[in-house]
């Protein structure tokens, strides 16, 4: 089976590594072909459109909105490879762009399934990626002996799902993330060891684990998730949040202490979120009542 994957970024970069280990032949494209060329996997394209030609399946994984529309949409795009092809894009990129998406998928009679990840490089190199799969369910049976090896494929229903469920996982991973920054910072503080304090963290949230580095030696880089992209699915999650009515104050200070980590630590690992706890003006913190 040929697939074609659209953005070798650190995401795309690993699931052509993993796919192309199962004898999947893989043709890639990238914005950066360098970015491409130096996985030394399959063959490289010139244009999206080129590589989801000859594609059975056509994969991306992108930044965000303004990628997709260009990946897709644009002169070279990968839509214009032909009908009666099946997408996934595991992009998260928030239910609008997905919505305009599947409204040219199926103007071109294409089909278009939105399967946004949970987990991260680890996951994907060990086959253990949750993966929410939304948009019309013979497209995604369609993918599924091609998704089963990145492992457990969640279907969701609509496309706009598939995305909202994903804003939802984001923010909470940024919300532990950012509690357990300020508790092991608090901890430290109180004299118990750094060590004792993130096991019990990691009790909570086990997902720690894959931060231990991070949050514990300070070392931010290599980056698996950018503080970049979780401020870019925490101010989608805000966007989403609103427009349904919900009220979520605990997104928001969350999201502020985010916005702040970016003008240091934008393209840095989201564990970075500790040097904001650190580094917290202790002037602007009120007194405790007594
Ligand atoms: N990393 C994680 O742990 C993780 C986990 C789950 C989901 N995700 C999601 O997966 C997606 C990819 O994340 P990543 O971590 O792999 O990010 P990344 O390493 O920054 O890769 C982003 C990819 O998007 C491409 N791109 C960005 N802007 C573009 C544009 N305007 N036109 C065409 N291509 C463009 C990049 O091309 P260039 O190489 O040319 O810049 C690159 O291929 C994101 O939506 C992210 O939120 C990430």
């Amino acid at each position: 089976m040929r697939i074609a994957l659209l953005g070798t970024g650190k995401m795309g970069g690993a699931m052509a590594h993993r796919l192309a280990s199962f004898g999947f032949y893989v043709t890639l494209w990238n914005r950066t072909p360098a970015r491409a060329t130096e996985l030394h996997v399959g063959t490289v394209a010139a244009s999206p459109a080129e590589a989801a030609r000859g594609a059975d399946l056509v994969i991306s994984s992108l930044t965000n909105d303004v990628a997709l529309r260009e990946v897709y949409l644009g002169g070279d795009g990968a839509f214009s490879a032909g009908e009666n092809k099946v997408f996934v894009d595991m992009s998260t990129a928030g239910p609008d762009v997905i919505e305009e998406l599947g409204r040219e998928a199926h103007a071109r009679n294409a089909r278009l399934i939105s399967a946004p990840v949970i987990g991260s490089l680890p996951a994907v190199a060990a086959g253990k990626l949750l993966i929410l799969a939304g948009g019309a369910q013979a497209a995604v049976e369609e993918a599924l002996p091609v998704l089963e090896y990145l492992d457990d494929v969640h279907y969701v229903g609509e496309r706009e799902s598939a995305q909202r469920l994903k804003l939802i996982a984001n923010s909470m991973l940024g919300i532990t993330s950012a509690a357990a920054a300020e508790l092991l910072v608090a901890g430290t503080a109180m004299g118990l060891d750094p060590r004792q304090v993130f096991s019990i963290l990691e009790r909570f949230a086990p997902g720690l684990a894959a931060r231990e580095r991070g949050f514990l030696r300070g070392e931010h880089a290599p980056t698996m998730f950018a503080v970049r992209d979780l401020v870019k699915d925490i101010r989608l999650g805000l966007r989403a949040y609103e427009q349904s009515g919900a009220i979520t104050p605990l997104i928001r200070d969350t999201s502020a202490l985010y916005e702040e980590a970016m003008s240091a630590s934008a393209e840095l690992d989201i564990s970075a979120v500790i040097e904001q706890s650190r580094n917290a003006d202790r002037t602007t913190i009120p007194p405790i009542p007594s």
